[in-house]
């Protein structure tokens, strides 16, 4: 096992780069599996979910070649098996998006339902009422799904109860080899959602609309493969900007789509940080002195999930009395009892937190209990006096890449040691 250490109260300055997007490059490498001939993917970013669903794929035949730092070529021409293994499935819940593709090219598809996880329930339900609209015979038992697709898969009118982001994606791939025309309304617009049906027309298929609540898709017979270049990762962004505003920095986020970032942004500058915005670069200047704000989490344009617990780490050390409310998941709010004991002064009642500010963090052993918790950990401890080490490193890995080398080059004091007593 693994930790980290670091000794907090330097402002961090200089430039740094962001990654491919985590949450695009994951269904794009999936949707891959609907082509007859191999895909060549760039900007791909290092990280550990990459890797993951890299071995489902291969374990469904699909060739996968990572030989070049950064690219990766998919090759699905020669499906053998169609249903990946259990261990890999339960490790990641993206891989259950494999199930639309397979089905769509081998006609069935058996997979592990995907169980909770950390921060919810997160049921499959929107998922599985749409591939029923177009069609799909949906057989659930004994901890399985098996999808099959007797009299075809037809083109439908579906209206999604939640714009869930998987779902969207999900439903995005198998209405593409439907017959006819899928129409998808009340869906999810975030960026990935974007990304997924660019390459996914740039391998012919037909999908219109993404990026506003109503998707449309004419299905076509087959696709073929296609090179496509992956979104810069908005949230990775997103906590390099957290990082210069909380520590009172001065940085360069270079490959980063400004636009992307307009919730995040809109809050920076009501805290008080200064934001200047370039085609692909965003200059955060940290004030010194941040004011507290209430932030409310939205599917897409509203305020991010994903950016919520990093967002948090800031208030607690702004200036004033916060309000976070978190309602796309309900319960991502497993980093406040690890802020609380580096000093944080939270109160959470059902989805909501507030937040005394400012406090005075201080140094010492916390745990990444999720993904973005442990990025919202780091942050915590880059302000924090005295030392702070971070345990369940693995979290973190599975979506930040290189992070201590980034936080390194901006000047950060943090270095990843092995540990011996966790
Ligand atoms: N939901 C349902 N039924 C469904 C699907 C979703 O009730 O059939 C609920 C979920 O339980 C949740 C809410 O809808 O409460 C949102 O779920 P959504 O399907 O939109 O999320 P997801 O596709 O499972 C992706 C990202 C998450 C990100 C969410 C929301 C990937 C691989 N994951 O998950 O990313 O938080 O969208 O933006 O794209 C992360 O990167 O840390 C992460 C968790």
């Amino acid at each position: 096992m693994e930790k980290l250490l670091i000794k907090g109260g330097k402002p961090l300055h200089g430039k740094v780069k962001v990654s491919g997007a985590k949450n695009a490059v994951l269904p794009i490498i999936i949707a891959a599996l609907l082509a007859k001939t191999p895909s060549t993917f760039d900007d791909v970013p290092l990280l550990e979910d990459v890797r993951a669903i890299s071995e489902v794929l291969k374990c469904l035949g699909v060739k996968v070649d990572d030989s070049v730092s950064h690219t990766l070529v998919v090759d699905s021409s020669n499906i053998t098996d169609c249903e990946p293994p259990y261990e890999l499935v339960s490790a990641m819940r993206a891989s259950f998006l494999v199930l639309g593709p397979l089905l769509a090219r081998k006609g069935k598809a058996r997979i592990s339902m995907p169980g909770g996880c950390a921060i919810g329930a997160r049921p499959i339900d929107i998922h599985l009422k749409a591939f029923e609209a177009l069609g799909v015979k949906i057989e659930q038992g004994h901890g399985y799904i098996v999808a099959t697709a007797p009299n075809g898969i037809k083109g439908a009118t579906v209206y999604f109860d939640f714009p869930s982001v998987g779902a969207t994606e999900h439903v995005m791939m198998l209405a593409s080899l439907a017959e006819g025309k899928t129409v998808l309304e009340n869906v999810a617009q975030e960026p990935e959602i974007v990304d997924l049906a660019n390459y996914l027309n740039k391998m012919g298929a037909k999908v219109r609309g993404a990026g506003t609540p109503v998707i449309k898709i004419e299905g076509v017979s087959e696709l073929h493969g296609a090179e496509y270049t992956i979104i810069p990762d908005r949230i990775e962004a997103g906590t390099y900007m957290i990082a210069a505003a909380m520590t009172g920095g001065d940085v360069l986020i270079e490959n980063v789509l400004p636009e992307h970032q307009k919730p995040l942004t809109a809050k920076l500058r009501e805290a008080g940080a200064v934001v200047e915005e370039d085609v692909d670069r965003i200059h955060v200047v940290g004030s010194g002195k941040l004011k507290a704000v209430d932030i409310k989490t939205l599917p897409y344009p509203g305020f991010p999930t994903d950016m919520q617990a990093q967002m948090m780490a800031m208030l607690v050390v702004a200036e004033g009395n916060s309000k976070v409310t978190e309602t796309v998941f309900e319960n991502r709010f497993m980093h406040v009892n690890e802020l609380i004991r580096m000093g944080a002064k939270i109160t959470t009642e059902g989805r909501s937190a507030s937040i005394e500010g400012p406090a005075q963090l201080t140094g010492c052993f916390v745990r990444c209990t999720d993904l973005r918790a442990g990025a919202a950990m780091i942050l915590a401890g880059l302000v924090a006096e005295g030392q702070t080490e971070i345990g369940d490193l693995h979290h973190i890995d599975r979506g930040y890449e290189n992070i201590v080398e980034k936080l390194t080059g901006l000047g950060a004091d943090i270095e990843r040691i092995e540990n011996e007593n966790v």
